[in-house]
């Protein structure tokens, strides 16, 4: 089990917190649905706009090196939205046989062409896949989604369907300051705390694979990157 950030590469974003904070609880009851208005709605309810644009590319290639991915190998990515990930993982990686899972049908359903049939609706929570099944399972930002139990019982889920590589990637933040940003900006978190606390609930869950923190950063300018 390492602390690793694979997502090194993702590019920076300017958000606008203030914007977030209006109309807080009915955003957040909407995002929850994840849905069209959270993948494709306004930027309050959720991404305003979930689309392809390549910006995954880098983290498939940081990935396949990392695990030493080759043709032929089984990748599954849980929470997979319109499947970018698994898009880019087969393209860097030609052969790779890549999956996803996601509990939104909206995202499945208005997925990349090139995943169509590779990905599944589902909970994170029970996978419909044997033990030991893939070589590599990845869930970034997803696990978080979930309340405390339901984070562990997918964690175990992770161990279960993956023969030993897995990452994890879930928010969290360091001081008070980044937990105030983190409640402002944050709309499906359900469980999240400071890396210590999933420290624990790593432990708890018997994880051992890989994992790392999203982390929103102050910006002097009152916008977050
Ligand atoms: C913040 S998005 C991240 C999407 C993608 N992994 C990415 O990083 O761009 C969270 C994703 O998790 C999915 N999700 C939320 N709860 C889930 C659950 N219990 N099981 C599976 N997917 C879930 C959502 O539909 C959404 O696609």
């Amino acid at each position: 089990m390492a602390e690793v950030n694979l997502l090194a590469r993702y590019p920076k974003a300017k958000r606008n917190i203030k914007a977030r904070t209006l109309h807080k609880e009915e955003n957040r009851r909407i995002a929850l649905q994840f849905g069209k208005e959270y993948f494709d709605g306004t930027r309050e309810q959720g991404y305003g706009g979930y689309r392809y644009d390549g910006r995954w590319i880098p983290i498939a290639e940081d990935m396949v090196r990392h695990f030493g991915l080759s043709a032929g190998q089984r990748v599954l990515d849980v929470g997979c939205g319109k499947g970018f990930l698994v898009k880019d993982l087969m393209k860097v990686c030609p052969g790779l046989e890549v999956f996803g899972l996601d509990i939104s049908a909206y995202a499945v359903l208005n997925a990349e062409p090139e995943v169509i049939g590779r990905l599944h609706i589902g909970n994170a929570v029970k996978l419909p896949f044997p033990d030991r099944s893939f070589d590599a399972v990845i869930a970034i930002n997803t696990v978080h989604n979930l309340e405390r139990a339901g984070c562990v019982q997918a964690l175990r889920e992770i161990e279960r369907v993956s023969r030993g590589c897995s990452y994890i990637q879930v928010d969290a933040y360091r001081s008070p300051e980044e937990r105030k940003l983190f409640e402002d900006w944050m709309l499906t978190a359900r469980t999240y705390g400071m890396p210590e606390d999933w420290r624990e609930i790593l432990k708890e869950a018997g994880y051992t694979g890989d994992y790392y923190w999203t982390i929103l950063e102050i910006d002097p300018e009152g916008l977050s990157s």
